[in-house]
């Protein structure tokens, strides 16, 4: 089989420490055609499905909400996410279907052979969205890599410093207390990274980086790819215990350190604080307000 990335345009020893970008060839398999992507649609657990839709400006991120598919086909709900404003996440898509499960086997085989990289916890999510639908300022967790396949969308990418974002909003989306969206001020935009992702494009960039996305006048395919390494982890557990501390303990902590025995220590600390409070009551999911339906009348 053919070489997926056929070309790394950062140096690969930036590859999740800084922004890389890459060109890839994912996008010419007939796995993301309307046919396949209604069969997805189909296949894939409907009670798992991530519909959203949400308003034109992009600092009012609290126009976010979720919705239910109701019982549209996949190609009918294809046919909606064309003609309307929605936002679909197919999570854990390599959970789902064996031709997503084989995708990921090839696409991180082909990412540590080439950056050296250790990864793991992969979770393949198919994004199709709406043409000029946007995802508001936000960070993740774990780290991302952002696969274009159809349609052009605008990325931007924050650096991970105040006053884009603090250490206290990151620990509150690690710990799940948080939606992963939060205020933003669109003067930071002269201080972003913009990345014009068409089909072919990858981009990445460092764990907990704000970001926000753009969609083009047209529908969407994405791979929005989640996963980490063992620094990555440790990370996301160093942030969980100075939000723990700060809480219990009143704690102020200092900058983010992945490296020692204080982070050792901490690591284990999240890992006990996780197994002893199962039932740590997180942010309670976006109730769904919208449903969709087929419009006959068009
Ligand atoms: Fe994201």
């Amino acid at each position: 089989m053919s070489r997926l990335i056929e070309r790394w345009n950062s140096p690969t020893r930036d590859f999740t420490q800084a922004n890389v970008a890459a060109a890839h060839r994912l996008h010419e398999r007939s796995m993301f055609d309307d046919a396949a992507l209604a069969d997805l649609l189909d296949a894939y657990p409907r009670d798992q499905l991530g519909v959203f839709t949400m308003g034109d400006d992009p600092v009012a991120w609290k126009s976010w909400r979720r919705g239910d598919a109701g019982s549209l086909s996949g190609a009918e709900l294809l046919a909606e996410v064309k003609a309307g404003r929605l936002w679909l996440n197919l999570r854990h898509t390599n959970h789902v279907a064996e031709a997503y499960a084989d995708l990921a086997t090839e696409i991180f085989g082909q990412v540590e052979a080439d950056t050296g990289a250790k990864t793991f916890k992969h979770d393949l999510g198919l994004l199709i969205s709406s043409p000029n639908a946007q995802v508001f300022y936000h960070l993740d967790t774990p780290l991302v890599m952002l696969w274009q396949l159809r349609g052009r969308k605008r990325v931007w990418v924050y650096p991970r410093e105040e006053p884009f974002v603090t250490d206290a909003q990151i620990e509150k989306v690690v710990l799940g207390e948080s939606a992963e969206q939060f205020d933003y001020d669109p003067a930071w935009d002269a201080r972003a990274e913009v990345f014009d992702l068409e089909p072919g494009v990858m981009v990445s960039w460092p764990q907990n980086a704000p970001h926000r996305v753009e969609n083009g006048p047209m529908l969407n395919v994405s791979l929005s790819i989640e996963f980490l390494t063992p620094e990555a982890l440790l990370r996301a557990n160093v942030l969980y215990a100075n939000g723990i501390m700060r809480r219990t303990l009143g704690h102020k902590p200092g900058p983010v350190e992945t490296r020692g025995v204080a982070a050792i220590a901490k690591f284990a600390m999240a890992r006990g604080h996780k197994l002893l409070s199962p039932g740590r009551p997180r942010s309670a999911p976006v109730p769904k307000t919208f449903e969709v339906r087929a419009d006959k009348a068009a």
